[in-house]
């Protein structure tokens, strides 16, 4: 079976979990490394969450490597009413005893994108701090890079604020360096966004019969579909990261197209808002005094829900 090479940045908060479960247990998926970096929660206690669900995976052979604790310019604001005190929902999943790679994300991405003989599939589902460290220390590493599908932004909407979703305001910086980055060298970009972030969606239901099945990853599944519920007074939650992990392994589930893309850095109220440009008609383009953004992005637009929920069900609970 031909295998996808995969490393994955997170800032595992609940649903990144539900990403790694998909990434750690998928046959098609071939996961080289996981960097981490602050987020939904300090990056010490991501490290902690990422090594324990790697573990109860079974996939203590995953490389683990701590990364940027900050933003590069803004200061952390972590998303712990969101997803809890610890980041998994406060469940009581996180022990591990195993310690990171001793080397930093940045030096890890390095190491690995440098030593690939076959084209990686990147996937931040987390602000993208050192991917942008990454991109401006070690430049020559970018070569190993064959496509990148990230979690973030949105065409249409916001999150953190009304114009902007969280791993872009988080970091919005970064963001504005990958996308110029993966321009200049054309690596091909996927934006996995709030246009389609929510839509595949896990039932508690569901989730009940997770955690009845007895395995231990159908049971941390379960648990944090139920937490989700739980949080947002829903019969129904989303899995959230995991659905770009989804459009890597079955890439047909969204429909995407490639428009120009520009993050904003200066907005007062519109800062991390990833500017989508869907303008159609020649005449605007060629009067516009700001001209077409260098970033052409495969915007996902349209996802086939309930074959990227069914996908990451049938994989955690196998
Ligand atoms: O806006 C959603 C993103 O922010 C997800 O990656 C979630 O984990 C949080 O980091
Ligand atoms: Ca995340």
């Amino acid at each position: 079976m031909q295998k996808t090479p995969v490393i994955m940045d997170v800032d595992t908060g609940v649903d990144d979990a539900c990403a790694l479960l998909l990434a750690a247990l998928d046959p098609t998926v071939d996961l080289r490394a996981v960097t981490c970096v602050g987020g939904n929660t300090d990056v010490d206690q991501v490290t902690r969450n990422t090594l324990a669900v790697l573990e109860i995976a079974g996939r203590e052979d995953v490389v683990v490597a701590r990364g940027a604790q900050r933003p590069l310019i803004e200061r952390a604001v972590h998303a712990r009413h969101v997803h809890g005190d610890d980041g998994m929902g406060d469940l009581g999943w996180v022990h591990t005893q195993r310690d990171p790679d001793p080397r930093h994300a940045v030096e890890l991405l390095r190491d690995v994108l440098g030593a690939a003989t076959e084209p990686i599939t990147l996937v931040p589902t987390a602000p993208m701090t050192n991917i942008a460290l990454l991109a401006r220390t070690y430049p020559e590493a970018l070569r190993g890079l064959g496509r990148i599908v990230f979690m973030g932004g949105a065409a249409q909407r916001g999150n953190a604020t009304a114009s902007a979703e969280f791993n872009v305001f988080h970091d919005p910086e970064a963001t504005a360096i990958v996308l110029d980055v993966a321009a200049e060298r054309g690596i091909p970009v996927t934006m996995y966004g709030l246009d389609v972030f929510y839509d595949p969606t896990v039932t508690r239901a569901q989730a009940k019969e997770l955690i009845a099945s007895g395995g231990d990853t159908a049971r941390l599944a379960g648990e944090l579909i139920e937490f989700q519920c739980e949080r947002f007074g829903s019969e129904q939650a989303t899995i959230g990261d995991a659905g770009a992990v989804c459009a890597v392994i079955d890439p047909d589930g969204i429909g995407t197209t490639a428009l120009p893309v520009r993050v904003e850095l200066t907005g007062t109220w519109s800062r991390g808002r990833t500017i989508v440009d869907v303008r159609d008609w020649s005449g605007d383009l060629a009067h516009d005094p700001h001209g077409r953004a260098d970033a052409m992005v495969d915007v996902a637009l349209e996802v086939d829900a309930r074959r990227y929920a069914d996908l990451w069900l049938s994989t955690v609970d196998p």
